[in-house]
């Protein structure tokens, strides 16, 4: 039986629990938040009473949930993440690397990522997609690159990539799992922003049908799930294990976890699926397609469409910098994008972005444009930091929990890094700790009078 029809039946039986979770199905709530959430909410909050899984070892309800969805994805197995894909891409590293093995990863990676390498103690090698000035975005990953640098570097293990990026930017990963065949390195595809596509291949082709060895996908970006609901996938022809995955997933996983959200993984992926699912994508990718058509006609105005994921809208306009029509966006018209940087605004869409919201976009994106507001000129691009290749002095394990100093900026060049410094969104990283900071960086860092440095 799946988890959702087990919880509905649970519900009638009205068994007395004296277990956890102790608010009892919405009993002891604190009225303030029971009000918020509706009790309803709380009503399907459970733990391991008789009858349900274990998340840790599933051999029941949520098992057969996680083959059912393995099937739908045409995947070896399947696991449902209630801590998003974060901890998906802690646990692949986890199951994959051990201490000092090599992993090339795609610069443009997700932050999750670095702390999979404190976790791990795997050593860094750094993989600089090219930067594309006119829209401050990283460029697909180069297939030439990456087989000159798996051939430079032939002891790295496992290659790790974004793919959509944050803005939408597709890669061919058909090609970069044959590059990564030849060298015998497995591939970790971030496919956080792609979970609509296994559903509508209009988007984008899903990484697992490509040859990528594990695949994690967050399913409350784009596909209408509760935060942080997310799967991990591995491949079918991957010779990865998944108690291996099952293993690392335990290591930093909740032994207490959400019903309700399990209940929403399994519920999401089974709508995405059904003819109502994929007729509501079919219409979000019209409704999309619709207003980039009219936003194309819009002088002054400039929509990103190379080989891109349509849920993803991303404009610039001539004269306005990102930022300046970002915030007229938010001042004027109460509109709020997912990021902004000195060329272009990036607005997210997903199964809850209607006919009206988007109308309202394009209304307000015209009255901008018509109104020829010139603020200043686009300034230069902040975002170049990302440019700026990294000097890995020590791996981030090596570093962890060793002393620091806060230094001011201007001394602090050549020194090794002990934060974490990035933009949120996208958390890309700009420097991480064990990195030497460069003359360069500090250009991008003039907002900060101190950083921590090792002492
Ligand atoms: C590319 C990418 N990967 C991974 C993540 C982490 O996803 P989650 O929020 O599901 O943990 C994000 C979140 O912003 C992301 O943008």
């Amino acid at each position: 039986m799946s988890i959702i029809k087990f919880v509905k039946k649970f519900k009638k039986i009205n068994r007395t629990l004296f277990t956890t979770p102790s608010h009892s199905q919405g009993a002891g709530a604190t009225p303030e938040i029971a009000s918020l959430l509706g009790r309803k909410f709380f009503s399907c909050d459970y733990s391991e009473a008789e009858g349900f899984d274990n998340l840790s070892n599933p051999i029941g309800i949520i098992k057969v949930a996680q083959d059912n969805a393995a099937k739908i994805y045409n995947a070896k197995s399947t696991f449902f993440l209630t801590n998003g894909s974060t901890s998906g891409i802690v646990a692949a590293m986890n199951a994959i690397l051990n201490r000092n093995d090599k992993v090339l990863i795609s610069r443009n990676c997700h932050k999750s990522v670095y702390n999979g390498l404190v976790i791990t103690g795997a050593v860094p090698v750094w993989f600089m997609p090219y930067y594309n000035k006119d829209w401050g975005i990283y460029d697909p990953v180069n297939i030439d690159y990456l087989d000159e640098m798996l051939r430079k570097n032939k002891d790295i293990k496992l290659f790790i990539m974004t793919n959509p990026t944050y803005e939408g930017v597709i890669s061919d990963v058909n090609r970069v799992a044959s590059v990564c065949k030849r060298y015998n390195v497995k591939l970790l595809v971030d496919e956080a922003h792609g979970a609509l596509w296994n559903f509508h291949r209009s988007l984008g082709v899903p990484a697992i049908l490509e040859g990528a060895d594990i695949v994690v996908q967050s399913l409350h970006k784009t596909a209408g799930a509760l935060n942080p609901s997310a799967i991990l996938l591995i491949g079918n022809d991957s010779d990865i294990n998944p108690k291996q995955i099952q293993e690392s997933l335990n290591l930093i996983t909740t032994t207490s976890p959400s019903y309700p959200l399990l209940m929403n993984i399994e519920g999401t992926i089974n709508y995405l699926n059904s003819e109502k699912g994929r007729s509501k994508i079919t219409e979000l990718v019209k409704n999309v397609n619709r207003l980039v058509r009219t936003l194309r006609d819009i002088p002054n105005l400039e929509v990103y469409s190379y080989n891109n994921d349509v849920t993803k809208i991303l404009v610039k306009l001539t004269n306005i910098s990102g930022f300046e029509l970002s915030d007229i966006l938010f001042e004027k018209y109460n509109i709020e994008d997912e990021l902004a940087n000195e060329k272009s605004v990036l607005f997210l869409t997903g199964l809850g972005t209607t006919k009206s919201k988007l109308k309202k976009l394009e209304k307000a994106l015209t009255e901008i444009c018509s109104n020829n507001i010139k603020i200043t000129e686009a300034q230069e691009d902040t975002n170049l930091m990302y440019t700026v290749e990294p000097r890995v002095k020590y791996t981030p394990a090596l570093v962890w929990n060793k002393p620091y100093r806060e230094v001011e900026l201007k001394y602090s060049v050549s020194r090794v890094a002990m934060e974490v410094i990035t933009n949120y969104p996208p958390g890309i990283p700009v420097l991480l700790p064990g990195e030497v900071i460069k003359k360069e960086h500090l250009e991008f860092l003039k907002d900060r009078k101190k950083i921590k440095v090792l002492a």
